[in-house]
């Protein structure tokens, strides 16, 4: 059987995760691939004495890896944008095709390493980017490469889907649940990427990228975190119908542009992916030929993020053998087929909201704000309005709106938060039905 020879940077989470999976597998991984996946060389700084490195050569200089002529394919599991930059770099213009689970690598710099892999005739992989073991990277660009793809919507960062089900389920708040999550290991020390949306819009760029077929835009993402989700706003959703998820979303709005944005959002409880709870991740594609169709599994991980890895290198090495195969275009669209949509800016988006006005509890005040409402065109489909606890004057109403252009709602609510009655910031979360 002839060889693949894979050079391994990173020997971290992921890295131990594709050392591990690939020894215990070899033999049906070997079958399947039709080629020997042989581990030559690694870079490493450290002792990793829970690894077995046997017969594996190894170096402390990682572009050393990414240059040796003993590898065909450079595994880049080292992370950040600068040095990881530098060895893909390095590997594709030395011919060698690469393999990587780095989100933010492809997202903000995709564009220049794909126009690389291109000229260099060879493939850079990314499975393990997106929603960690779920291939939905080949579920977009090789399953569903018959639909027309109108949008999707994904729960695509585990860490804040965690503390969004346990805000649910024990009724805690953000930061407690937060700290419980460090403890854990599922978020980092800043968990600014995790929480601030960072990290889903990094992937949400990678999928529309995919399923529209235009170039990465990272920069055109809108971005909200979950950081301002208060426990009463957990309880008014479920008390609608609906549960509170943080999910990259993207549309194509005909002849409009495409919307790409990450934001928490009410969506209806009886929806599979609004019952997707603690570090799983979940992909909700809609498409004219198959409808919907929804992907679960675990987002991240050793071995889920090392099974989506090897199934990259696998189909590198199923391709080896013919090398008119050997190059597959990286967002699965031919070379100089991609379309450059407008991305639309997040006030000409369209959907639904939860507002939550904290008011003075005196009479009068509904009927300014709904005459406000209605005024600007915007219907209220919902309302919970409650008596006010003893010691307070002010009382919390909810309301939701049917289907808007965010800039009416913006304007809506530029004319009620300055009134005297209102004694908060009205909190706003936008809702989609995902039908
Ligand atoms: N963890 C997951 O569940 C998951 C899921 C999907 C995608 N990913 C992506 O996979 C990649 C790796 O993540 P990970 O969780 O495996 O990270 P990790 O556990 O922190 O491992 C990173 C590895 O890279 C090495 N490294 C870091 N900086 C280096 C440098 N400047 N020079 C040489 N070696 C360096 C580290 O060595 P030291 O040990 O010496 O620091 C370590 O072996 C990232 O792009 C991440 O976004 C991770």
């Amino acid at each position: 059987m002839k060889q693949v020879k894979l050079g391994l940077c990173g020997l971290g989470t992921v890295g131990g995760g594709v050392l591990n999976v690939l020894k215990r597998n070899q033999i049906d991984i070997n079958a399947r691939a039709g080629r020997e996946l042989l581990i030559t060389h690694v870079s490493a700084r450290r002792e990793y004495p829970h690894l077995d490195l046997n017969g594996i050569k190894i170096s402390t200089n990682p572009m050393d890896v990414a240059l040796d002529p003993d590898v065909d394919v450079l595994v880049e599991l080292i992370g950040g944008t600068t040095l990881a930059k530098e060895l893909v770099i390095a590997a594709l213009k030395a011919g060698k095709h690469v393999v990587t689970a780095n989100k933010a690598l492809i997202a903000e710099h995709g564009n220049e390493l794909f126009a690389i892999a291109l000229e260099h005739q060879v493939s850079i992989a990314y499975e393990a980017a997106v929603a960690g073991g779920i291939p939905i990277i080949q579920v977009l660009r090789e399953g569903l490469v018959a639909n027309k793809i109108e949008w999707l919507a994904g729960i695509i960062n585990g860490t804040g889907n965690f503390i969004l089900t346990e805000m649910r389920d024990k009724g805690r708040d953000f930061e407690d649940v937060l700290r419980e999550a460090q403890a854990l290991g599922y978020a980092e020390a800043d968990p600014t990427f995790d929480v601030e949306g960072i990290d889903a819009a990094h992937k949400l760029v990678i999928l529309a990228s995919i399923a529209f077929g235009m170039p990465l835009q990272f920069d055109k993402v809108y971005t909200e975190g979950i950081s301002k989700i208060a426990p009463e706003d957990v309880v008014f959703a479920e008390e609608l119908g609906y549960r509170i998820k943080h999910l990259g979303i993207a549309r194509n709005r005909t002849n409009k542009g495409i919307e790409m944005r990450v934001h928490p959002t009410l969506i209806p409880e009886s929806r599979l992916i609004a019952n997707v709870n603690g570090v799983k991740n979940a992909v909700l594609v809609k498409c004219d030929a198959l409808g919907a169709n929804l992907y679960y599994g675990a987002g991240a991980g050793a071995e889920p993020t090392a099974s989506a890895v090897i199934s990259d290198i696998v189909d590198i090495g199923r391709s080896l053998d013919n090398e008119a195969d050997a190059f597959v275009p990286a967002l699965g669209f031919s070379s100089g087929k991609l379309c450059d949509f407008t991305i639309l800016p997040i006030e000409e988006v369209e959907c639904a909201n939860y507002l939550r006005f904290s008011v003075l509890d005196r009479p009068g005040v509904l009927s300014h704000i709904a005459t406000v409402f209605s005024d600007l065109g915007i219907s209220i489909e919902a309302l919970i309005q409650r008596e006010p606890l003893e010691d307070q004057d002010h009382v919390p109403l909810i309301m939701l709106t049917a289907v808007t252009e965010e800039k009416r709602i913006n304007k809506a609510l530029a004319q009620i938060e300055n009134q005297e009655f209102i004694r908060q910031q009205v909190v706003r979360i936008r809702v989609e039905s995902l039908k």
